[in-house]
């Protein structure tokens, strides 16, 4: 196990989320300012005394190169709770000529933005904001009274909640009970898929096949599913120790992160699970997103999600739901389907396209709306044209989000870029002009 004697086992607090005693990030507010003078010598010295004015205790600092004002700095400080923070806060914006604040407890403060991660190695404080942990399970779950499941189950919760960004998954023995019952799955969705599914989903599964060794009696191992799709769509799997928040899940994705759980279901129960498993992620969700266009547009859902208000959250977690879980889609004038939940269960894969449930255009504006079943199938599917035409709609509904800033994802820095500057916006234009003349350049040379 990863885990070390510094690090203690993560405890159930009240409010149903699983932290780890001692640093508490999940509580922490960041700072993220430009000193107005930049030509000062030691300005993030004089900053710093501040908090030690109002006995606030810092968790992070970080400095860089501004990318809104040409040869200015910008610092980003993480407070932990306590102190004084408002006075901190109008003492720093005061000598500040760019001030932002992100925080999880952003409810009651309008100008507050929600805690979003800025870099990818931020995802590991996700860990900390788990709503369930591996064994604990309901009491209607079908492994709730076998104590050998659950024990299995807290090893995977423990594999995922000492993972850090970087580091290789840790490569899991599957016993023979757990292949025997992802073999079942497996057999009955494969005869499914060629009726059934999408023509991507077709096209990229003996790719992973072939790639990750993803066969009838052999469950692919993460590590393995994590390099292919980082290969095919610049996509990495991360795995993940429970239940997030909407907000955290969707973060992932705007980083290409999909957020994957590792166990297998119960094996009494090799059609139904409560929750997503590893045949879950890897039948339905791992193929979709080898897909360019459609991994183009899940990340659009992602950024969409960074920093937006709790109810737009919902909205986008809702659109999510009816796409990368349960979308249909139309190809050559044939309903097919797209989404994990349906991919991943044979029951609804063949109820979805019976002629039995509401078929919908989706449009994220109705969609967002929907309300829905978690345990049952779904009464109404939302039908994209194609994902190309989603992801157009999805970026049109993203910019009715009310956010003081756009977003864009570096994947040289592997962060977020917060755009709230004219310099920015300079830089990014003179990047999409270098990129078409490479393009125009290109297409010449085709003519040639
Ligand atoms: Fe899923």
């Amino acid at each position: 196990m990863p885990s070390t004697s510094a690090v203690t086992d993560p405890k159930l607090m009240d409010g149903g989320n699983y932290i780890r005693e001692g640093r508490d990030s999940s509580r922490s507010t960041c700072l993220i300012f430009s000193p107005k003078n930049e030509d000062e010598v030691g300005a993030l010295g004089k900053y710093l005394q501040l908090f030690v004015d109002h006995k606030i205790n810092l968790l992070h600092i970080e400095s860089r190169s501004s990318l809104r004002k040409a040869n200015s700095y910008e610092f980003m400080v993480e407070c932990a709770p306590g102190g004084n923070l408002g006075a901190v806060i109008e003492a720093v914006k005061a000598r500040s000529i760019y001030f932002s604040v992100i925080s999880r407890n952003h409810k009651n403060n309008m100008e507050t933005v929600p805690w979003f991660p800025r870099r990818i190695r931020d995802l590991d404080k996700f860990a900390n904001q788990i709503l369930t942990y591996g064994a604990e399970l309901d009491s209607d779950h079908p492994g709730f009274t076998d104590p050998v499941y659950r024990a299995r189950r807290k090893h995977f919760a423990d594999i995922a909640y000492y993972y850090k960004h970087g580091q290789p998954i840790p490569r899991v023995e599957y016993t023979p009970e757990e292949i025997a019952t992802w073999g079942v799955i497996y057999r009955k969705l494969t005869e499914l898929y060629p009726k059934y599914a999408c023509r991507e989903h077709n096209h990229v599964f003996p790719l992973l096949v072939e790639n990750c060794g993803c066969r009838e009696d052999n469950i692919p191992q993460l590590e393995d599913v994590s390099n292919f799709l980082k290969d095919s769509t610049g996509f990495t799997v991360r795995p993940v120790a429970g239940l997030l928040s909407s907000r955290d899940f969707l973060a992932g994705l705007a980083f290409r992160v999909f957020h994957s759980t590792q166990y297998v279901r119960h094996s009494s129960k090799p059609w139904y699970t409560p929750e997503p498993d590893v045949c879950h992620e890897v039948l339905g969700h791992v193929p979709m997103l080898a897909d360019p266009v459609f991994a183009q547009f899940s990340q659009v859902i992602g950024l969409a999600s960074l920093g937006a208000p709790d109810e737009y959250i919902e909205k986008l977690a809702t659109c999510y739901w009816f796409t990368l879980e349960y979308g249909i889609c139309r190809q050559q004038g044939e309903l097919k389907v797209y989404g994990a939940g349906l991919l991943s269960s044979f029951g609804e894969l063949e109820y979805a396209l019976s002629g039995k449930p509401e078929l919908r255009p989706f449009d994220p504006v109705e969609t967002a709306l929907q309300k829905y079943p978690i345990t049952e199938y779904q009464p109404v599917y939302f039908v994209a044209e194609d994902f190309e035409d989603g992801k157009e709609k999805m970026l049109k509904y993203a910019q009715t989000i009310p956010k003081k800033f756009g977003v864009r994802y570096d994947p040289y820095t592997q962060s977020i870029n917060v755009i709230d500057s004219k310099l920015q916006i300079e830089d990014l234009v003179t990047n999409v002009n270098q990129e078409m003349e490479i393009l125009m350049d290109a297409l010449k040379k085709l003519k040639n």
